[in-house]
């Protein structure tokens, strides 16, 4: 069914840059800081980038695009949608793309809050012992407070609904984000040994490039940042206007979301290298950019506090607006599936997603594993159904697709469908066997 109007009761965006800024700050989280850098480190520095981007450009823009083109028409949060385009036997797909969320919810909040934390460190002194800090930081009770401040903070938002919570939130929020990161970006060029890190971070071999577990992690990391394969996207294009360009917004928020995460590198990486605590970053793990971080900002001095707390506030900023996007997700689920009005909804999500949360806030172990799975298998599964979805059942996604579009984007419409009915799925399959092999091992061993 297509409708022109919204149905009743149902709310739009009030502005396109609102939605822009609301996708964007969805899309731009930990993952463009904390996992871009612990992932990059990880695979070798520019190669892994060079493969996000391309992933990023040739899978995550037209699914996203795709997930918006559903979002829009069935005018549904993910369960409905995907049976609305679908037919009922999509069900399954439906609470999937609820489920993921939840999961990413409950752990990301947990991190959001570390840098919270660390955020508060920075206007009293950070610790000069890191290590312990941070095992201090991540695990039982102040992780759990912070982890429910930030659960508070992520309702409240909620609860607004999307102009007065969502849309204003994003408005306020992402532009000072954006500001103080490329602040960073300038000052970081400034110190001394910068080069060092910007040459690990800029440099490549053809070797890296080549590699098959660069290849996947660069794949899913362009999935989980891009926030596609999970109903953020089908849920924020539920509220969007026909009068909107969704390929044109798609590649909006995803060059600022690469943007951002190509921007914290520039943070990152020099200030690692600067302050020769690489062996720190080489032994990555999740605790890499909340140790070596705030130990180099420690051995600057006053000036490390003030950068340090401007760094940590964009990362639990970005963890924010993300949040508040995951929170949506099931917030607007209960609300289209039982009826019941907004407050109750955003509580009922919220608290459940609190609760959830405590788990990876005692253990880091669950927390590594919440992330592989959600990171890893979850959103890969539901990228790949969206991309079937999309590419094979759903009605004319050419005509949902060209809706709102210029001329010039309409042209590309086409190439963009045959990418999602062929290429997405394809190279989805490969990554889920690839993936789901390493994961299992992981977990096993
Ligand atoms: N895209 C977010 C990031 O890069 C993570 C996220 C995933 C947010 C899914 C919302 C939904 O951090």
């Amino acid at each position: 069914m297509i409708s022109n109007d919204q149905p009743r009761g149902r709310e739009v965006f009030a502005s396109s840059m609102g939605f822009v800024l609301a996708a964007a700050g969805s899309a731009v989280g930990l993952g463009n800081m904390w996992r871009f850098s612990y992932m990059t480190a990880e695979g070798g520095g520019a190669a892994f980038v060079l493969l996000y981007l391309l992933m990023t450009v040739l899978i995550g823009v037209p699914v996203m695009a795709m997930e918006f083109a559903v979002g829009r028409r069935a005018r549904s949060s993910p369960i409905g949608a995907v049976r609305q385009i679908g037919g009922r036997g999509w069900g399954l797909l439906g609470y999937l793309l609820v489920l993921t969320p939840v999961i990413i919810l409950a752990y990301f909040s947990v991190i959001a809050g570390w840098a919270l934390h660390y955020a508060v460190d920075a206007i009293r002194s950070f610790s000069t012992a890191p290590s312990e800090r941070f095992a201090f930081v991540s695990t039982g009770a102040p992780a759990i407070f912070y982890h429910l401040i930030l659960m508070a903070t992520t309702i409240l938002i909620v609860m607004f609904g999307i102009r007065k919570g969502i849309e204003r939130a994003a408005v306020i929020l992402m532009p000072v984000l954006f500001t103080i990161l490329i602040g960073l970006a300038l000052w970081a060029s400034t110190l001394p040994g910068a080069e060092q890190g910007y040459s690990f971070y800029l440099q490549t071999s053809i070797e890296a490039l080549l590699n098959p577990t660069v290849i996947r992690q660069a794949a899913s990391q362009a999935f989980l940042s891009l926030s596609v394969g999970m109903g953020v996207m089908i849920t924020y294009a539920s509220y969007l206007s026909r009068e909107e360009g969704l390929v044109k917004n798609a590649m909006i928020v995803s060059l600022a979301d690469f943007s951002v995460a190509f921007i914290a590198g520039l943070v990152v990486f020099p200030i690692i290298f600067a302050l020769g605590i690489s062996e720190e970053i080489n032994n990555s793990t999740i605790g890499t950019l909340f140790i070596s971080i705030p130990h180099a900002f420690q051995q600057m001095g006053m000036l490390g506090q003030v950068v340090g707390l401007a760094f940590f506030m964009v990362l639990a900023l970005a963890g924010l607006t993300s949040s508040v996007s995951l929170l949506e997700v099931g917030t607007a689920s209960i609300i289209d599936e039982f009826k019941i009005p907004r407050k109750t909804a955003t509580l009922t999500a919220g608290i459940g997603a609190a609760i959830v949360g405590i788990f990876p806030a005692m253990s880091q172990d669950i927390l590594g594993d919440m992330d592989k799975i959600s990171g890893e298998l979850l959103v890969i599964f539901g990228a790949l159904g969206m991309s079937v979805l999309g590419g094979w059942f759903m009605k004319d996604p050419q005509s949902e697709l060209a809706e709102g579009a210029s001329p010039f984007i309409r042209r590309w419409i086409p190439l963009l469908i045959f990418l999602v009915r062929y290429l997405v799925p394809t190279f989805m399959l490969v990554i889920l066997a690839m993936s789901f092999k390493e994961t299992i091992t992981q977990l096993l061993g």
